[in-house]
């Protein structure tokens, strides 16, 4: 039988790369989505028509609010029963430096991108019981810059969560994350945007999708890793300086 992933924010750019990957690897997958529905649902016709022996659906939830947080691995398993690989992907990306940081942008980066991890990372260990996480974290967690605080703090405590989840959830459940560095330029930028940053980086270069998904399939085969941080950023953590 085909294994199931699901994967949020999964309807566009480095989430929908994710899908199509696994999918063409044989697994049936779950499109989590909050705002963008035409996506999603163009996403599983899609796939649906390009491999008719797999499943795929989708699946809605605004990661912002904890009660449609806490409703989404509950309801996916009492349909269709528990499945095998979460990968946490959504995330919201905020420039604020900490003194013009308002509550409300701190409070959104850390339930999108911390609290919705943790409390789907618990569910899948109570319903789901065995598999494989993928957390994306950042290669910003190397880093004490502050442009972006609030956001580069949530994805520090999830490298810090991925790494105690993995101790208390192994061996049953083996949790990885990966940190993407120069990889898809924000909504609204263009190319030259990444090739900016790009310079400034050991390999000279934007990753693109690529790297990311070869990490995927690296946790996935190895079967003896967890509470791990796989940099797929070109280098950019090793000259991280304050
Ligand atoms: N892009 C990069 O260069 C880069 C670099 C380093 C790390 N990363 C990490 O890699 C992952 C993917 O990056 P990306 O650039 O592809 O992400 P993205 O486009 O910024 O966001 C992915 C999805 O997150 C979902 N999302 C946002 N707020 C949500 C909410 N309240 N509830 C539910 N879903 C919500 C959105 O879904 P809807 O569209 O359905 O609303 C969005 O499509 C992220 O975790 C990011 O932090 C990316």
């Amino acid at each position: 039988m085909n294994q199931t992933a699901l994967i949020t924010g999964a309807s566009k750019r480095i989430g929908r790369a994710v899908v199509e990957h696994l999918a063409g690897k044989g697994w049936n997958v779950i499109v989590h989505y909050n705002r963008s529905a035409e996506d999603a649902i163009s996403l599983v016709q899609q796939l649906t028509e390009k491999y008719p022996k797999q499943l795929f659906s989708s699946v809605p939830a605004n990661l912002a609010n904890s009660h449609e947080v806490q409703s989404l691995i509950p309801g996916i398993v009492s349909q269709t029963g528990p499945f095998d690989l979460l990968v946490n992907n959504a995330s919201v990306f905020d420039k604020s430096y900490l003194k013009e940081t308002p509550e409300k942008l701190f409070d959104t980066q850390m339930e999108v991108n911390f609290k919705a991890p943790f409390l789907l990372i618990r569910d899948f260990a109570v319903h789901c019981r065995k598999g494989n996480i993928i957390n994306f974290a950042d290669t910003r967690v190397t880093s004490n810059k502050s442009n972006f605080a609030a956001y580069s703090l949530s994805k520090k405590a999830l490298w810090e969560l991925t790494k105690m989840a993995a101790l208390e959830l192994a061996p049953e459940i083996r949790i990885n994350a990966i940190a993407p560095g120069v990889t898809l330029a924000p909504a609204g930028e263009g190319g030259a945007y990444l090739q900016n940053l790009a310079r400034e980086i050991p390999m000279k270069r934007p990753g693109g999708n690529d790297p990311i998904l070869k990490s995927i399939d690296y946790i996935l085969e190895n079967n003896y890793l967890t509470g791990q941080l796989l940099f797929a950023d070109g280098g950019e953590n090793l000259s991280k300086n304050g």
